[in-house]
């Protein structure tokens, strides 16, 4: 397994966004993670496809952007022209899952799902071939720096098993409170992809941050497959 690391620009500073973009990327990040909200589907606003246009001008990594807002749908064209990477969306925020993501993938772009904590997995079983990206969510969107949900370790390894008997290769991100105490277990448990906000911006020194994660999420995957 290869684990990807996938800060959330959330946490960064804002006035400075492509210096720290850079500054994680050259720090060992794998891809950048994008998180846009509406203000209805979670309470808060951030920013929108053209913030991801604008990143796009200065990255070629990877831009992992997780749509929390209503009728994810709307935007799936203003994304892809955007030069998002990943576009994941919310099955509790439309109809049509299925429809979606094939639009995701028809525009070119890699489609994932999310599911906040309240969400069983039931909700993209009949959609995991559609996936290249499955996201089980740690907290209850909407904000940063919020307590990691205990559960997503015993969700993580419900969906790495379902994933597993589907045959899908689809990655298995989660997001939410991952840092050095929750990101073992969560390897543990079958994650590849880890969000991490505040552990990496918040850090003195985010490369070292980024260092250390890993260390930690390749002995908790080392781990997995002795077990
Ligand atoms: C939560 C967002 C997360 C957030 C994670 O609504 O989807 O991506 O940035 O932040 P931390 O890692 O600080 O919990
Ligand atoms: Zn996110």
């Amino acid at each position: 397994m290869t684990v990807r690391l996938a800060p959330s620009i959330l946490a960064a500073d804002h006035a400075r966004l492509a210096d720290e973009v850079a500054r994680v990327l050259a720090g060992g990040a794998d891809q950048i993670h994008v998180d846009v909200m509406d203000g209805r589907f979670v309470p808060n606003l951030t920013f929108g496809a053209p913030v991801v246009r604008a990143l796009r001008r200065v990255t070629d990594a990877p831009l992992d952007c997780h749509l929390m807002v209503e009728h994810p749908e709307t935007y799936i064209g203003p994304f892809a022209d955007a030069g998002a990477t990943i576009l994941t969306i919310h099955p509790e925020a439309t109809d049509h899952l299925e429809r979606h993501l094939a639009e995701i993938r028809r525009r070119g772009m890699k489609a994932g799902a999310a599911i906040n904590p309240a969400t069983p997995l039931s909700a993209v079983e009949e959609v995991v071939a559609e996936l290249d990206l499955l996201l089980v969510m740690s907290v209850n969107p909407g904000f940063g720096g919020q307590p990691f949900w205990e559960p997503a370790v015993a969700k993580v390894a419900r969906a790495r098993a379902l994933l597993d008997a589907r045959g899908s290769r689809a990655l298995l991100e989660v997001d939410g409170g991952v840092a050095r105490e929750t990101i073992g277990r969560l390897a543990a448990a079958g994650a590849d992809t880890f969000v991490a906000g505040n552990a990496v911006f918040g850090a003195a020194d985010p490369a070292a941050e980024i260092r250390e994660l890993r260390r930690l999420a390749e002995a908790g995957a080392a781990g997995r497959k002795a077990g």
